[in-house]
This record gives C-alpha cells, structure tokens and sequence, in this order.
C-alpha cells in the first residue's frame, strides 16, 4: 500500500548568506535600499559620507522605536508585511530584504533611538548583538567598515551611481554634505502615474518613485528618464520590472511607446534608434504601413535611407555577396536598389528572401486584398550581368569634338581640384591626369589619385549642351576628385564620401566649381568656333547664347584669382 501525506518546504540557515550576498550587486545598489528606508520612515533628509575605509549613513525618521520593532523587523529576513505601518501606500518596502545588502560589504553598527545592532556576518556569521539603554540618536545612522578597502576608483565610482540611482527620490539625499538628488526638474509631460522628460540620445531610464530601476535600449520606448509615481512591481534586486504583473508598467510603456513613434514620425530626420523604433515596432505589427510610410527607415547599402515606397520604384536587391563596390554600381546603374546587409539583422531574419517578404508584411498588413509585390532579384544575378569593362581611349582614338572637349576639361580641372582639395583633403595634392574612356555604366572613374577618365557616352551627352552641359561635367569631375581609392575596381559612396562631395559642392570653395565650369565652357567654344565643329542649329543657337554670356563673364576672375593666391601661399 503506498502512502501519501503532504509536507512543507522548509528554507535553510544557509538560504540566509545568499539573501545577503547574492542579492547585493553594488554598494550604490546597497546603499539605495537605505534610502528607500530612510524615505519609509518618514525622514526628509538622508545623508551619507564614505572613505576607502569606511562610511556612515543616518537619516531622520521615526528609526526602530522598540525592542519589539527590532525582533519583528529587523531580526527577521523576508518577514510577513501585512501589518498597518507597512501597508501604508507609496512606500518601497515590500520584502523585508533591502537591509541585509549592505552587510555584505561590511561590518555594520545600526544606531536608532537608544538601541544598537551590531552585524559582523564574515566574523561572527548569521546573528547580531544588540545593545539598549544607550544615549538617545534620533531616527537611524548606520557606521560600516567595508571588508575590502574601496581604490579610489571604486570609491568615485560607486558614488557616481549612487547619485544616479536615487536621482529623482523625494527626501534630500546628502553625499559627503552636498544634495546631489535632482529637485525642480522640468519634466516633458506627467500623467497620473509618470513624470516624462525626453531627450535626444541615450537609452530610457525607469525609475521607481525616484529610484533607479534599469535602463531600456532607445529603440524600445525611446531616450530620456521616466519615474513612476506609484510603485512598480519589481523582482527583489529591485534591477527589473516584472513585465507580465506589473499593470503600472504595462500602462506607462504604452504611453512611452506612442510618445517615442509620435516623436519619431514627425521628424523629417531620424535617428538609429528612432529607425529602429519604427522599423520594430512596423515588423511587430504595432504600427501600421500608414504610421510609417512617411519615414525614411529603409537603409540602402551606402546607408542613406529611404521611405518604403523606394521598393517599389524598380528591382530590389540585397548585398549579400561581392564587394561593396559592386553592390554601388548596381544601385547608381540603377539596375536595382540595394539594401544594405544590416537590414537583415534589423527586422531578426537569416536570408534576404525573409528579408523581403517581412518587408512586404508590413506594406500589405492592412490590404491582403490587393497585396502589394517587391521586385527581389538575388544580387548574384545582378552581379554577373554587370562586369563592367573599364577602356582608355588613346588620344588619336578620339573624335574632333572629343579632344576639343578634353582639352577644355583640362584647362578647367585646376580649380576644380582646388574646390575640393582646399574643403576635403585639407591638402594640396598634385592635379589629376584626365582622359576619355569607354564604359557602359559608369560616367567617370578614377584611380583615386593619378588620373580621371570621363566616358565617352556621358560626355556626348553634355557636350554639346553648352554651360549646362559642362556643369553636369564638372559635377561628376568634383565627385570623382573626392574619391581617393579606385573607383574602377569597386568603391564606397558611404556617410563619409557623401560629406566630402557636399562640403566640395556647397562648401567655402564652392564658387570654383564654378569658375572651372566656365573655363570649360568657353575653350570649348571657342575651339569648337575655331575648328568649325559641325552642330545643330538649335545647338548652335544655344551655343551662340553661352559664348556671349561667357565673354561678359571672362573678365571678372577675381574672386578666383584671390582665392588661388590664397591656396599657393599656404
Ligand atoms: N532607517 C530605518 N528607520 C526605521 N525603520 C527601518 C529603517 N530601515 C529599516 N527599517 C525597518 O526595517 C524593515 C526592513 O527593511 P528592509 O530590509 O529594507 O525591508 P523592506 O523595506 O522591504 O521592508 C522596514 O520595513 C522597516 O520597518
Ligand atoms: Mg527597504
């Protein structure tokens, strides 16, 4: 016959050395917990000085007011709270833990009223001495000697988080005879329940009724500080929120969460973690393709971004494999937009098949009637159709019109170079070599240093466009001039190229792209007069009109001298 009764667990002496040192992470942490104390019974001032050696924190509440307050409370680790005094609302207490975890750091002597209690748990283990009848100290001040000397820089550092840690409590928490806890702060927006203040970076850091829980990674909730008004439900280190029963919280993220994507769409420029934000938030289903359409949160593999509806303007790939060249070439081919690789681990998925179709998702949520498709083509494919072939032409290869144009580009190229040289390479650098070459996609390439080659196909596309036509020239001139690695071979336009182009185009310098441009123009037309080069009769009107304009223009080089001056002294 089997037998069945039932048994309670029992805890064991030794359940009492983890309560007090594994539930400890810090001193700050540890010294929070007295805070929190000091704030329940009813102290308006904590204060708290501290040496490699020792510290002593008091504060000026009702302390311990009895023997019998003593055996209940402090005596016992984990002791039942449905008592009057701790039922009270707004307080922190809840699981009768929070003392013990400065007695992990060392030997402590607690004075309150005309008692003492003595805790040594190295030296003498589980148990504390307790004096009476000593001369009266109101509320409770606690003196410690650590067990292990703090170096000067765990000293400064633990008190740095200190201050971190109960920056928004309501009592006055004194370090070493300064407050150093935030008063009058001008908070974003308050509801029942939180006080707001947003900012621009950073992660989002909770605090519970002013004391330090954790801080959430901006792409979650947002940047900025939120501290509850109410108590959160919290584990007992008191470092996490317990997600699932904690109403307050469920409440106050959803808040913070439209708050961040509110703040998010309405800027025009995102930041990582509001991209983020968005983009999480549009894969989890939270935001529809409506609240997100109008941001900017697809990355290209030159990491611009992109509204959504760029993946619907033609083919999309992703850059999975080849170089970071080749995937450029691709996109400025426009044989197709390419994403960037990081896209992947942004929306958690493995391959760029799931990549798209999570895209799509989110494009389709709301009309599965007429779901829209993204044009995928694998990048391989795209790769293989595009090995460019890159070809010098010699110069007696070159038609009349041609060497009439390179001659002009040559003469235009100084200031061009100094346009960029004088804003991007902080440097004088010797002028590049040009030539006109033969390419299918590219307009221009270089080597990064020697020497520029301008395509054939892009320059009779110009070149007979009189100031328009050379202006475009320049432009891509200027592009490649910012470039300083071969762009034959397979090269970045990232953040950093896009800056130099910009600051070489709008930058101090800038005008010299113009006047570079107009040297341009004018040789060309005066050798193409001289030449009698055939063209158009709408060309020629047009060119008439240019070469008219540029003779006015010719004689005020002025500006242009000085600056030149200016670049040959330095
Ligand atoms: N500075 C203090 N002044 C008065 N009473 C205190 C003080 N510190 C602790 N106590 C009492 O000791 C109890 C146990 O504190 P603690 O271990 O932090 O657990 P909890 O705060 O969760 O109850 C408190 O509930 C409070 O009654
Ligand atoms: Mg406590």
């Amino acid at each position: 016959m089997s037998t069945a009764e039932k048994r309670d667990f029992r805890i064991s002496n030794n359940m009492i050395f983890h309560l007090v040192f594994s539930q400890a992470g810090t001193i700050a942490k540890a010294l929070g917990e007295l805070v929190m104390n000091a704030q329940d019974a009813g102290a308006n001032v904590f204060k708290v000085t501290m040496t490699n050696d020792s510290f002593e924190a008091s504060d000026n509440g009702h302390g311990f007011r009895s023997r019998q307050e003593i055996e209940n409370w402090f005596e016992e680790l984990g002791f039942d709270h449905s008592d009057e005094l701790h039922q009270e609302d707004g307080r922190f207490s809840r699981f009768g833990l929070g003392r013990a975890q400065i007695m992990a750091f060392g030997s402590t002597d607690w004075y309150t009223n005309t008692f003492c209690m003595s805790v040594d748990i190295k030296a003498r283990g589980i148990s504390y001495e307790l004096k009476a009848d000593l001369p009266l100290v109101a509320g409770c001040t606690i003196k410690g000697q650590w067990y292990e000397p703090l170096s000067f820089t765990d000293l400064s550092n633990a008190l740095r988080e200190f201050e971190e840690l109960i920056a928004f409590v309501k009592i006055d928490v004194e370090v070493n005879g300064k407050v150093v806890n935030r008063k009058n702060v001008k908070w974003d927006f308050e509801t029942g329940t939180v006080q707001v203040k947003r900012r621009d970076t950073g992660g989002l850091q909770v605090y519970n009724q002013g004391v330090l829980v954790k801080t959430y990674p901006a792409y979650q909730y947002g940047s900025g500080v939120v501290v509850s008004k109410v108590p959160f439900t919290l584990n007992i280190a008191r470092n996490d929120i317990l997600h699932s029963s904690c109403n307050v919280w469920k409440e106050v993220r959803t808040l913070l969460r439209a708050d961040a994507v509110e703040q998010a769409t309405r800027k025009p420029r995102l930041t990582e973690d509001q991209r983020m934000l968005l983009l999480t938030q549009a894969v989890a289903g939270e935001l529809t393709y409506e609240e997100i359409q109008s941001s900017a949160i697809i990355e290209d593999v030159t990491r611009r971004k992109w509204k959504f509806e760029k993946l619907f303007s033609g083919p999309v790939t992703v850059h999975t494999e080849g170089t970071r060249g080749q995937a450029d070439r691709i996109q400025q081919s426009k044989l197709a937009f390419v994403l960037s690789p990081s896209m992947m681990q942004d929306v958690c998925v493995e391959n760029p098949e799931a990549l798209i179709e999570a895209l799509e998702r989110i494009v389709n949520r709301n009309r599965p009637l007429y779901p829209r498709k993204i044009n995928y083509v694998p990048i391989g494919q795209l790769i293989a159709g595009n090995n460019e072939r890159y070809t010098i032409l010699p110069e007696k290869e070159l038609t009349k019109t041609e060497r009439a144009a390179l001659g002009a580009i040559k003469r235009g190229m100084s200031d061009l170079t100094l346009a960029v040289n004088l804003t991007v390479h902080e440097k004088r650098r010797p002028a590049r070599d040009v030539f006109i070459g033969e390419s299918e996609h590219a307009k221009a390439w270089t080597d990064g240093s020697t020497y520029i080659v301008v395509s054939r196909k892009f320059l009779a596309d110009n070149v007979r466009d009189g100031f328009r036509g050379f202006s475009g020239i320049a432009n891509v001139l200027v592009h490649e001039l910012c470039h300083d690695s071969n762009t034959a071979t397979g090269h970045d336009h990232g953040a950093e190229f896009y800056e130099a182009f910009h600051d070489a185009i709008l930058g101090r310098f800038s005008n010299l792209v113009g006047s570079g441009t107009r040297t341009m123009t004018a040789h060309f037309l005066g050798r193409a007069q001289k030449e009698g080069l055939k063209f158009g009769r709408a060309e020629l009107r047009d060119l008439d009109r240019e070469a008219e304009f540029e003779r006015e223009l010719l004689d005020e080089t002025t500006f242009v001298d000085e600056v030149q001056a200016v670049a040959m002294a330095s």
